[in-house]
This record gives C-alpha cells, sequence and structure tokens, in this order.
C-alpha cells in the first residue's frame, strides 16, 4: 500500500472543498467534538469534586509537559463564544462530554444544581443556534470516590453510572439529540487499568479486562435508564476501532495480531452488537479469566438496541509477535507493556501525525467493512464520532495558521466517509476537535484544533481548516 492516493485525493480537494462537500451525501451530519476535561477548566466550580483524572495529573512525571487541566480552554466561562464559532463553521452538531464529576459531585446522590445549570445554559446557546446537541455521558473523568472503591474494577460503578445517567436524562433529555453513553471504554481499560498511562494509573495488563466488562454493563444499564427517563434523543455508544494486521507473514504474527484485535476491538464491539464476547484462542484463553465470571443477565444488558453506533477512527495498527523491546505503548511509554506478548510496529509507507500515528485513511474504509462483516443486519446506523490529527501548527507572522497538513488529513477522511462501504449506513462525522485543548497525558504539546487557542491569552484563532471546513459545508447540495 502507498501514500500517493490518498494524498493525490486530499490535494485535488486543498483549493476546492465545496467540490468535496458536493459528494456529502443528503441527510449527512457534520460537527466537531469535545469533553469536558479536556476544555472545561474551573476544576473547582459547582461543587466539582475531583475526578480520576485530577488525580492523575498531578502526580510528577504523568504529563509531559507537566501542564494541568485547572484552565485549559477556560470553555466553562467561554461556551458563547465557542458555540458562535461553531456556528459560524456551520457544523450541523456538536458532539460534547458532561462532567460526571462536575454534575454528580462524588458519584453519587443528586446533580449539582450549578451544574446543571451550566450544560442547561450551553445547551441553550445550542439550540438557540440552530447546532444540534450531542452529549457524551462517561468520557473518562470517573468520579475519584468511586476509584476509591474499586473504580470501573467492580460492579457497583456500572450502577453508579446508570444513576447519574438517569439524572442527566432526566434534566437534559428534552433536548439532547443524541446521546453517547461511554467513549472508547478500550482507552480507558489499556491505557488507564492496563499499561497505567492514562488515569487511573493502574498495571494490571490482562487482569484489567473486568474494567472492559463494567463500562459495557455501564453503558448497557445507562441505555436502559435514559429509556426510563424518557429521553427524545438516538441512544449509542462510542467505541474506538483500528483495523489490526500482523506486520510479517508468520502464524506468530498472525495470533498476536488476533489477540490486539481481541483486546482492542472485539471485545468492546462483539457484546454490545451481537450479544456474546469474542471467541480467544486457545494459547490466550487464560489471560481471559473474567469471562468465566460474567452474570448472563449482563450480556442482555449490553446488547440492548441501540439507535446508532459510534465509532471513533484514528488509525490502523500493525502487531508482530512477542514483546516490546522499546516498550511502546498504544500511548507512550509503559515498563509493563514489555510484559505484553505483542507488540506494535511502525508503518513506514505513511506519513504521520505530531503523535507519531499513521495518515491512513484507506484504512477508515476497512474499520466500515469490518463492521458490515462482522456485524451485518445486527449493525445500526454508524457515525464517526471523532476523527482527527495533531500537527504542530505554527502561527506566522500575521497571526494565521497553515495547517495544511490537517486539511489533507481531513480532505482524505471526508472522501472516503462521503463514498461509504456497502452494508454500512454512515450517517456523521465529527471531527476531534472544534479546539486545541488538553490532550490528556501529552498536555498542551498536541493541537487537534481547527481554531488555534493561545493558552495564555485564550484568543481562539481559527486555522486555515476551519475556513476550508466551512467552505466545504457551504457547498454541499442539500
Ligand atoms: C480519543 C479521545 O476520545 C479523545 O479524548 C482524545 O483527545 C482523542 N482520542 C485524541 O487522542
Amino acid at each position: 500500500m502507498t501514500t500517493s492516493k490518498s494524498a493525490r485525493t486530499g490535494r485535488e480537494w486543498l483549493d476546492n472543498p465545496a467540490g468535496l462537500g458536493e459528494l456529502m451525501p443528503a441527510g449527512f451530519t457534520m460537527g466537531v467534538a469535545t469533553s469536558a476535561f479536556q476544555i472545561e477548566g474551573a476544576i473547582l466550580g459547582d461543587g466539582r469534586e475531583p475526578s480520576t483524572w485530577d488525580t492523575f495529573m498531578a502526580q510528577p512525571g504523568r504529563i509531559a509537559d507537566g501542564s494541568d487541566a485547572a484552565v485549559s480552554t477556560d470553555h466553562y466561562h467561554r461556551y458563547a463564544e465557542d458555540v458562535r464559532l461553531m456556528r459560524e463553521l456551520g457544523v450541523d452538531s456538536y458532539r460534547f462530554s458532561l462532567g460526571w464529576s462536575r454534575l454528580q459531585p462524588g458519584g453519587r446522590g443528586q446533580l449539582s444544581r450549578s451544574a446543571v445549570a451550566f450544560y442547561d445554559r450551553l445547551v441553550d446557546e445550542l439550540l438557540a443556534n440552530g447546532i444540534k446537541p450531542m452529549a457524551t455521558l462517561f468520557h473518562w473523568d470517573t468520579p475519584e470516590a468511586l476509584q476509591h472503591t474499586g473504580g470501573w474494577l467492580e460492579r457497583d460503578t456500572a450502577h453508579r453510572f446508570a444513576e447519574y445517567a438517569f439524572l442527566s436524562g432526566e434534566a437534559f433529555g428534552d433536548r439532547i439529540e443524541s446521546w453517547v453513553t461511554v467513549n472508547e471504554p478500550a482507552t480507558v481499560t489499556l491505557n488507564g487499568y492496563a499499561l497505567g498511562v492514562h488515569a487511573p494509573g493502574a498495571t494490571l495488563l490482562f487482569d484489567s479486562l473486568p474494567a472492559a466488562h463494567h463500562q459495557l454493563l455501564g453503558h448497557g444499564l445507562a441505555v436502559e435508564a435514559l429509556r426510563a427517563a424518557s429521553v427524545t434523543g438516538a441512544i449509542g455508544i462510542t467505541n474506538v476501532h483500528s483495523p489490526v494486521q500482523p506486520a510479517g507473514d508468520s502464524e506468530d504474527d498472525a495470533l498476536a495480531a488476533e489477540l490486539f484485535d481481541i483486546v482492542h476491538n472485539r471485545i468492546y464491539a462483539d457484546p454490545v452488537l451481537l450479544g456474546r464476547y469474542p471467541q480467544i484462542p486457545e494459547p490466550f484463553e487464560h489471560l481471559f479469566g473474567f469471562l468465566r465470571e460474567i452474570e448472563p443477565a449482563d450480556l442482555t444488558a449490553i446488547s440492548a438496541p441501540l439507535d446508532f453506533y459510534g465509532l471513533n477512527y484514528y488509525m490502523p495498527t500493525r502487531v508482530a509477535a512477542g514483546s516490546p523491546t522499546d516498550a511502546t505503548t498504544p500511548d507512550g511509554q509503559s515498563p509493563v507493556s514489555r510484559q505484553l506478548p505483542f507488540s506494535l510496529k511502525p508503518w513506514p509507507e505513511y506519513p504521520v501525525t505530531g503523535f507519531g500515528w499513521p495518515v491512513a485513511p484507506e484504512f477508515l474504509a476497512v474499520a466500515l467493512a469490518e463492521h458490515a462483516d462482522r456485524y451485518g443486519d445486527a449493525l445500526p446506523p454508524l457515525v464517526i464520532t471523532e476523527g482527527g490529527a495533531s500537527y504542530p501548527d505554527v502561527v506566522q507572522r500575521d497571526g494565521s495558521i497553515d495547517d495544511e497538513a490537517r486539511v489533507l488529513y481531513l480532505a482524505e477522511h471526508l472522501a472516503v466517509a462521503f463514498a461509504g462501504v456497502p452494508g454500512v449506513t454512515l450517517r456523521g462525522y465529527f471531527v476531534w476537535s472544534l479546539l486545541d485543548n488538553w490532550e490528556w497525558t501529552a498536555g498542551f504539546g498536541q493541537r487537534f484544533g481547527l481554531v488555534h487557542v493561545n493558552f495564555e491569552t485564550q484568543s481562539r484563532t481559527p486555522k486555515r481548516s476551519f475556513a476550508w471546513l466551512q467552505r466545504l459545508i457551504g457547498g454541499r447540495t442539500r
């Protein structure tokens, strides 16, 4: 596979975004996405109590640039300006997350009135500007108080989450267009509980898998809770999907790739869409002891019918047998990853983003096709709930930001999304992200925004990608 094809496709739309806009299917939703902890700041407001990320970011050495998210983009105070930017951009929908630790400090009991008032203001502002709100209930900010009782390793956290989902449904259910229960449970399990490079910093390797099951159970119970709260909007989940390829031709590499596909993709998608966990290849069965402990009724809850299925697509993964020698993990360095039976390999044939992630739009089509193949008629309409790229954007002397690489990334991926794949109904694409923000362990070091943020002055400057996307949206025919 070469890069030339996709690069050419991207260049073709560089100066003609409206032409690409004409290819957008009728009724397709264009949106932008963010999450509460990454943009809001004001972490001491509303009686908010710490989340696991508040604790994690305060530990020395955890965040690459030593920063924290205490202020971040100050969206909590600047939401009206940010909604204005979205209106200018012309997007149909905005995906944001409700801060669990803000709305329900401590993870139990009634919602904070001032936090409800904040999200009321945000939602009403969106609606007044003709932008449909898509709310994610859990985007990684587990209340620290629940971590003290075991966090997602404990079943009770799923029940606490369902209670919070019900209360949120009651508070906002008349105005939210779509609900995402849980965002990327795979990342929380792998980075947070297996490798320790995200909050809560546990290094349990395969013993982390109960955290996967309990997030899925939390999802299923939250679907029930939202329906019980009579929300009017559509309900789905967001899983991250990375098509997996073996690094070489050996059987061991093929087996290692299958294992990675299971722990990254299938153990999240299969139970939700098929109501069962995937078959584990015999050599790895002993690593999945958690499967023997599961209560059968859980899978009925987890596979509750959904209105849509959210997919975050960033990149494919190449996998080889054998432990990593350089401790390279899905998200940076973790010594414990040396104990894994597989390692992740680079893709020298692709250009890379600021994170070093391969830019491989062909694999977005592969991701969609894998869903059609694996889930067939069980697949609800899909929405790409995140796609985007970080680059070291440079502010020019005249104040402008010419992020051509991001424009190319978006052009290539949107071209794939608009073309679609047989067997998949693709309803929309949300760009990660509206704003440069606090990128978890990378701190402020990785900028994903269509809008540049100066974190000292909080001034917002739309980049070239913003103007490009604006013209693309303006060019659509419906
Ligand atoms: C997926 C996560 O949902 C989001 O929080 C993160 O910023 C992006 N990936 C980019 O890493």
